[in-house]
């Protein structure tokens, strides 16, 4: 088979199209439209290869369930998207179940995953469990079983358990082990024979962290699942074992991508033979390359070790690259393929945003074309926890985004957006 032919083989499987889409597949005038359009900071979201990630979710597990983690990105259309791809959703607070009820998700497809759930949240989702009984809540402590019990939920609950084995791409997304997360798994069975008695325990559940990739991550989320199996052996009569998700995606330019299938391969082979199905809640993975972050260059400063390209975008736009160090790739719109068609010289260029915080920019040194003022930078794999985590410091308004196709599917926020909340915060 030829390169090409291959290549066509691999993008029909299943609609899944190709295993990756780099910032460089993304089309430059269109997105430049785009920007024109609608002015920057900008967020463009393509429905298509949402659709996509989820074909190629369901082609590695077909006989899972397989669940969407909402909180990778909230946006409606995404929600739609996934919804009709027919993934469940994985909410972590009420506001994320009410975006997925709102988003057409029946409640046969909802878990609830409560963490630490404040008491409006719980209020809130028992009186929406009322109208949508098949949901499902997980629950990783005892006290938030009381509190269920208290408010009269006599529903569907999955005991969340801590596996003591954690994965992922930085400490502050490492979970598995962390003790803030599920009941120590030497008392789950205890736990879970007293949920029953109270409620319909539908399954056990764990997430060793997000982004996970290579080898060492592999084989601890093989072990975390193995640690599952065992459990849902020892418990019986479960409907499902869900082994959370995390499945991580390249983010630099020549990062291999996760090979979903050996990882499926891996999953079922770990957790050996159970009387349940088995159950995947991906977030990244579903919604990361199908975002950018655009951004145009406002200052261009020369310093002794770099150029300083300050850019209208920042840390409250898009915070993993403060807050875990997290490399995107970025690419200058506006610069051409090499010379002699009218490519920059390159050099260290550090892409900073404007907010006063030294950890506002989007990298540091990186070896880039140096750019203009005025040229439009895309950020890549900005499709999860990009607006998601988007903040208003420095009182920024959040980004606008919109669709490939120019819908708005966000509004950019004014300053006055931001100033409402407060007491005679408008004049
Ligand atoms: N399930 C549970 C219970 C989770 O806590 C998470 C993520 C997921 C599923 C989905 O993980 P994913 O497939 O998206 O890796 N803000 C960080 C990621 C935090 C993830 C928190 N939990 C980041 O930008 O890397």
């Amino acid at each position: 088979m030829s390169a090409e032919q291959s290549d066509d083989a691999a993008s029909s499987a299943a609609d899944g199209g190709p295993a990756v889409r780099r910032l460089v597949d993304w089309d430059a005038d269109r997105l430049r439209e785009l920007a024109a359009d609608h002015g920057t900071p900008l967020y463009v979201t393509d429905l298509d290869r949402v659709r996509e990630n989820c074909a190629r979710i369901s082609a590695a597990f077909p006989d899972a369930d397989r669940r969407y983690a909402v909180k990778a990105h909230t946006g409606r259309a995404v929600l739609e998207t996934v919804r009709d791809a027919g993934l469940d959703a994985e909410c972590a607070s009420a506001g994320e179940v009410r975006r997925a009820l709102d988003a057409g998700f029946d409640g046969s497809r909802l878990h609830y995953t409560a963490v630490n759930p404040p008491a409006p949240d719980l209020n809130a989702v028992v009186e929406w469990w009322e109208e949508n009984p098949e949901m499902t809540i997980t629950v990783g402590a005892r006290d938030t079983l009381d509190r269920l019990a208290d408010r009269g939920f006599d529903g569907r609950v999955c005991v969340r358990v801590n596996p003591g084995v954690g994965a992922g791409h930085h400490e502050k997304v490492r979970t598995g082990a962390a003790p803030k997360f599920g009941v120590p798994y030497d008392r789950a069975a205890e736990v879970v024979a007293d949920a029953r008695d109270r409620f319909e325990v539908v399954g056990v559940h764990a997430h060793a962290g997000s982004g996970i990739h290579g080898e060492e991550d592999l084989d601890a989320h093989a072990d975390l699942v193995a640690r599952m199996g065992e459990l849902a052996r020892g418990v019986g009569e479960l409907e499902y074992v869900d082994v959370g998700g995390g499945f991580g995606v390249p983010y630099r330019e020549d990062d291999e991508p996760l090979d979903l299938d050996s990882v499926a391969d891996a999953t079922r082979g770990a957790l050996g033979d159970v009387d349940a199905r088995l159950a995947v809640e991906p977030g990244r993975y579903v919604v990361a390359d199908a975002g950018v972050l655009l951004s145009e260059v406002n200052t261009v400063k020369p310093t002794p070790e770099t150029t300083v390209a300050g850019v209208d975008a920042g840390m409250t736009d898009l915070l993993r690259p403060a807050m875990y160090d997290a490399y995107h790739a970025i690419r200058n719109l506006d610069v051409g393929g090499g010379p002699p068609d009218g490519s920059r010289e390159t050099g260290p260029v550090t892409v900073a945003g404007p907010i006063c915080e030294t950890g506002d920019t989007f990298c540091d040194g990186r070896h880039l074309p140096v750019p203009e003022r005025g040229d439009l930078l895309a950020v890549g794999n900005a499709g999860a926890y990009g607006y998601e985590m988007a903040m208003t410091y420095n009182s920024r308004p959040r980004p606008a985004e919109v669709s490939v196709d120019g819908d708005v599917l966000r509004a950019r926020e004014t300053i006055r957006d931001v100033t409402r909340p407060e007491r005679g915060g408008e004049r």
